[in-house]
């Protein structure tokens, strides 16, 4: 098992050489001890399925595993010496943005009598909140309770070092849950959350679809290996239901995801939401992109120290796994649950209607240095290359008729 970790270690800097993307510096020992206990749970419940488990099933593990899971482990993500930054670590200007959609939805909650509430699922640093909440205050819009939903206890730790460096005085109407609540009114915020999500990955070969799974490499028993059983249940459906749609795409060779989390989970907050909006803030497609004919390998993404590549096999719990959101799949799933789609749009579009230029020449800087560094944060935000078009908004409301000021410019609820 040990010269297993090796080989994957060596795997990766080859992966990461070969793309041009550099050297990297190597885990610590408490690292490389949580990730060999994940290989061997992993292993033994292969053997324990037959020899193989469901990409889902692994990327859940990879990612989720109880004290040992990419997220639930101490390892540091967030940040310059972590894996990746999020748009509320990149700019205080993007939670000030959210907090003008807020405010109008604030407003329309005021007329009603009705106190908003916010729920933030996956608030990783709990920057977003610290920020939105000193912003809400400014503008006189604090919520009444602030929920985080958090799946790890690291993660928690540090959000609330993070709100009692920010602002102490908020901490009260801060709750952590481990369920979500029975019923509220408000904003449901969720940013680079569905992308975390585990996928099943399908596959077409000689034209006909199968599940895609993980197994142990026939030829190196220490080394995971992907292989193929035929497609059953909730995917099979999945699948000719796209086939229908997206049938040109399908042909020998063409490999994607689906994300069969995103149902249940819409309609999960669809039952407790009285009237509000929902923002999904997050990397992905509608669906006729999302199944492309020219994305024959799918959107699976995995990050380690800053640099991307595909291999989603190489050393589990230490680096981060992640799929593109299929957005037509989440709207559908908001219809069915009697929700609204109030507006889909790219990030840069959600921001500006928002009022990001507003905010920001009210925080124009004579410093040039300073400056410089708000024009860098807004040019990651909004730039096409960067975060602007790839990540995308999609807004769900309940009980609102009002058109939401996020969604006011060029909205493309049509391609969903
Ligand atoms: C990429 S991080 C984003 C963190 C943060 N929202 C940000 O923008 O910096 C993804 C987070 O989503 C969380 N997550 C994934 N599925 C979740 C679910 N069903 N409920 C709550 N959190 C979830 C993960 O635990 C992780 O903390």
């Amino acid at each position: 098992m040990s010269d297993a970790y090796i080989r994957q270690l060596e795997s990766l800097k080859q992966v990461l050489l070969a793309s041009g993307l550099g050297e990297i510096v190597e885990p610590d020992e408490s690292a490389i001890k949580r990730h060999k206990e994940l290989y061997a749970i992993i292993i033994d419940r292969i053997q324990q399925g037959g020899g193989q488990i469901s990409f889902a099933d692994y990327m859940h593990a990879a990612l989720y595993e109880p004290g040992l899971g990419y997220y639930v482990s101490g390892l540091r993500k967030f940040g310059e010496g972590g894996d990746f930054v999020t748009a509320p670590e990149i700019s205080p200007l993007f939670a000030q943005c959210l907090g003008n959609q807020v405010q109008q939805v604030y407003r329309i909650l005021e007329k009603q009598g009705t106190a908003l509430t916010i729920l933030e699922f996956g608030p990783g640093t709990g920057i977003l909140a610290a920020t939105l909440l000193e912003y809400l205050q400014q503008i006189n819009c604090l919520p009444e309770k602030y929920y985080m939903l958090e799946v790890s206890p690291t993660l928690m730790q540090r959000q609330k070092q993070t709100l009692m460096e920010s602002n102490p005085e908020w901490l009260h109407r801060v709750q952590w849950l481990q369920a979500l609540p029975k019923s509220f009114s408000g904003i449901v915020i969720a940013n680079e959350v569905l992308d975390a999500m585990p996928v099943e990955v399908f596959q077409f070969t000689a034209n006909a679809p199968e599940q895609a799974c993980i197994g142990i490499d026939s030829e190196d028993p220490d080394q995971l290996s992907w292989c193929t059983q035929a497609l059953t249940g909730d995917l099979a459906k999945r699948v000719a239901m796209l086939g229908d749609q997206c049938g040109p795409s399908f042909v020998d060779g063409y490999r994607s995801e689906v994300n069969l989390w995103i149902d249940p989970w819409i309609k999960s907050i669809a039952d407790i939401i009285d009237t509000g909006l929902v923002m999904l803030i997050d990397y992905g497609y509608p669906r006729r992109e999302y199944y492309h004919a020219e994305r024959t390998s799918g959107t699976l993404m995995c990050y380690f120290q800053h640099r991307a590549h595909d291999n989603a096999l190489l050393l589990p719990g230490l680096q981060d796994i992640t799929a593109y959101v299929d957005f037509t799949a989440v709207a559908l799933a908001a219809v069915a649950a009697d929700m609204t789609v109030a507006g889909f749009v790219p990030q840069a579009q959600f921001l500006l209607g928002c009022g990001l230029d507003r905010l920001l020449s009210k925080q124009m800087q004579q410093d040039p240095v300073a400056q410089a560094a708000l024009s860098q944060q807004v040019k990651r935000l909004t730039m096409p290359g960067e975060m602007g078009e790839r990540f995308k908004v999609l807004g769900l409301s309940k009980q609102i008729d009002e058109p939401l000021i996020g969604f006011s410019i060029a909205d493309q609820t049509h391609k969903l």
